[in-house]
């Protein structure tokens, strides 16, 4: 279960990086991997649904709640990033005009795009340094640890093939 959450909030964040960065991905990439990156954010948020309704449940009954910046920061999250693929999408060069649907080249739809990407990048970094330590924890379990295991047994086996070589000479 942590493990699935990991690898998919990597995922997550790896393609978000690349969304942010269309002179290096071509814009129809950036466009297809965005709504990509929506189907993967429905997935995360349904995985994290129980804390999202346990949270929100006591948003309002708690005033001080360890949780509550964490919430907050996520809806402005969810809202940020809802207006970016909006405003996207009515810009869009590529998968509108796929679909036969004409996009608009208002500056104004242009601008807020730039300017809700941006929002959106801030409010990730805010999302991970406050969700920080389990990241940490979950990185230490599933990637560090397997490897420092791995290599001990290795070690040990050497050891065990050859004593001699483990004593000081
Ligand atoms: C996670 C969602 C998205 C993020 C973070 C994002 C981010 C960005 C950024 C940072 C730019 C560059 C702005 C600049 O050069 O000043 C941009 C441009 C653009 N985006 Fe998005 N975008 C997202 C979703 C979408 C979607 C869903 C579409 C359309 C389906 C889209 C279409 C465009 C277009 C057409 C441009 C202009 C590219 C150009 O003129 O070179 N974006 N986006």
């Amino acid at each position: 279960m942590h493990k699935r959450n990991l690898l998919l909030d990597f995922m997550l964040l790896i393609t978000f990086l690349m969304i942010m960065s269309p002179s290096l991905t071509g814009v129809p990439w950036h466009e297809w991997l965005a709504i990509g990156l929506t189907a993967a954010i429905i997935l995360h948020l349904l995985l994290h649904w129980e804390w999202i309704v346990r949270i929100g449940a006591t948003f309002f009954r708690k005033i001080f709640h360890h949780s509550r910046l964490k919430f907050v920061v996520d809806v402005l999250l969810f809202v940020a990033f809802t207006l970016t693929m909006t405003s996207g999408l009515l810009i869009s060069r590529s998968v509108l005009p796929t679909l036969g649907i004409q996009s608009t080249r208002s500056p104004l739809w242009r601008g807020l795009h730039d300017l809700t990407a941006n929002l959106t990048l801030s409010l990730v970094g805010l999302h991970f340094a406050l969700n920080w330590e389990w990241v940490v924890g979950m990185f230490r379990r599933y990637a560090l640890n397997p490897i420092i295991r791995a290599f001990q047994t290795s070690k040990a086996a050497a050891i065990k093939e050859n004593p001699r070589s483990s004593t000081p000479q």
